[in-house]
């Protein structure tokens, strides 16, 4: 397998989920055997690719808890493995609570993945808007962290705790993790607290910023609506040019590692 990639945020609504799917879409469309890890009990990763919650089939919960398999917890979206998802629902709020006593906790996610190694390119976890033990599990699984970031008030605040949190977990359990890079998202280029705050993110953080950055497009804020992600609803708009650029300068910078 290459690559595990958490995508990481404290806060919620910063396009988190957005960048998911968005990502698994066009990185399967680009031939990676991708896998999509709901790691939220919101599901909205899940349901914006129009699977059904609580539809008898297992979820991420019942893998994380040693329920069910890999195998059998991975749901196809597009078939052969082209593009997969491991649903979530409430239930994994419980997990939280549940993982606090067992041994290996932070280590939960990455053993139940394992087994996937040979059967995905690529694996993206899309995680709660927490620090939490979830979290925690999902970047002790990625090698990388992507960290979708809104140029609005405290978001230097924010971010500033996510990357502790990444550096407390490179220097206790797992030093091979590496910030992917910071994703400007939600950006409004006519809105001067963006422009200020995106300026001072770049002043602290320059060589951490992605250099794409996400418009704020309605088309993609509809998308979920549809079951779809917004690069297959409405490829030509700008958002969804952003993320097709977004996954073009990954697999360049991954082809020239
Ligand atoms: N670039 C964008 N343009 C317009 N709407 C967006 C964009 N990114 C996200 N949204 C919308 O903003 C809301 C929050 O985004 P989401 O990806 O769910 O954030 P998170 O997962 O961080 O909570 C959702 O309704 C989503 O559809
Ligand atoms: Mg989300």
């Amino acid at each position: 397998m290459n690559r595990i990639i958490a995508i990481v945020n404290r806060k919620g609504g910063v396009g988190k989920t957005t960048t998911a799917v968005n990502l698994a879409a066009t990185m399967s469309a680009a031939g990676k055997r991708t896998l999509l890890v709901d790691f939220d009990p919101q599901g909205n990763a899940t349901t914006a690719f129009g699977v059904q919650k609580d539809n008898g089939k297992p979820n991420v919960y019942d893998l994380l808890s040693g329920r069910t398999s890999l195998r059998e917890a991975v749901q196809p979206i597009i078939g052969d493995g082209q593009l997969s998802i491991i649903p979530s629902t409430a239930d994994l709020s419980g997990a939280e609570v549940e993982l606090v006593n067992t041994r290996n906790r932070e280590f939960r996610l990455r053993e139940r993945l394992k087994s996937g190694e040979r059967d995905f390119d690529l694996i993206l976890i899309d995680c709660p808007p927490s620090l939490g033990l979830l979290t925690v599990n999902a970047l002790a699984a990625a090698q990388g962290a992507l960290i979708p970031l809104q140029c609005e008030f405290y978001a230097m605040e924010g971010l500033s705790q996510v990357l502790k949190t990444i550096e407390i977990i490179q220097q206790s359990i797992h030093t091979a993790l590496e910030v992917e890079g910071i994703l400007l998202t939600l950006f409004e280029e006519n809105n001067p607290r963006n422009l200020v705050i995106a300026q001072e993110v770049r002043r602290h953080l320059d060589a951490l910023i992605l250099p794409i950055v996400i418009p704020r497009d309605p088309f993609l804020g509809a998308a979920p609506g549809f079951g779809r992600p917004g690069v297959w609803h409405h490829p030509w708009s700008p958002g969804s040019m952003a993320y097709l650029n977004l996954t073009t300068e990954m697999l360049l910078k991954e082809r020239n590692a």
